[in-house]
């Protein structure tokens, strides 16, 4: 068995159907809510905060909802799932943009507005391999502004599993590596999320990782 899934987000069909079959559960909402938690550490309430990969817009949802100040731009190579976003954040549009932007082309970060905050969730594994990862942690380090944070809750590769994992489900210490060589600062796994070795789904074992860039 090897865990994958389906990356056929430019289907109108496909998208709406992921949307569905995910809304956020408990366990999905404490990761936003541990991303919140870090966002509030900035002490910026009206910062500017790019999503990459939003989808249809649920940690987005989250956030506008409870910081009442920031300005949010959600970035995704999928039509249909910044549309999908836009009609979820329609009660926020005035604080809100939409960028279409494929991430594996560096280009993306001259299509945003410098933000001091970038979040992802459940995207950055989409992204095929651990140099794609690489790039778009290195593009994040660049166009965060200083004293900024990075966090990304997305699917790791359990260590010690036995099961075959798509390659962009990387292990733990190798996005913490990449983060590293990325020039970030203050690197952290700061929680996993739903742990399952023996009977993994393509939905469980996911963390968050926190990183920060400070001045030289
Ligand atoms: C599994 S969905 C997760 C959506 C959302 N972040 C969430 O947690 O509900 C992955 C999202 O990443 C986007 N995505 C995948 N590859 C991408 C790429 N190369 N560039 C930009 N967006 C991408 C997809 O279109 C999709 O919206």
């Amino acid at each position: 068995m090897k865990i994958e899934a389906l990356h056929e987000f430019h289907n109108k069909d496909f998208s709406k159907g992921w949307a569905d079959r995910f809304t956020p559960t408990p366990p999905r909402i404490e990761l936003f809510e541990t991303i919140l938690e870090r966002i509030k550490t900035l002490g910026d309430s009206s910062c500017h905060i790019v999503e990459l990969g939003i989808g249809p817009g649920y940690l987005a949802h989250f956030l506008l909802s409870r910081l009442e100040n920031i300005t949010y731009e959600g970035v995704d190579y999928a039509l249909p799932m910044l549309d999908l976003a836009a009609e979820r954040l329609s009660e926020f549009k005035d604080r809100t943009t939409f960028t279409q932007a494929d991430l594996t082309d560096p280009n993306w970060i001259n299509a945003i507005r410098q933000p001091k905050a970038i979040v992802t969730t459940w995207a950055l594994h989409d992204l095929f391999n651990a140099d794609n990862i690489l790039s778009v942690y290195q593009n994040t380090q660049k166009v965060l502004i200083e004293n900024g944070i990075f966090l990304n809750g997305d699917f790791i590769k359990p260590d010690l599993v036995e099961f075959e994992y798509e390659a962009g489900r990387l292990e733990k210490n190798t996005h913490l590596d990449l983060l590293q060589l990325a020039g970030f600062q203050s690197i952290d796994c700061i929680k996993e999320f739903e742990k399952n070795i023996d009977q993994p789904t393509t939905s469980n074992n996911y963390a968050c990782f926190e990183a920060r860039k400070f001045s030289k």
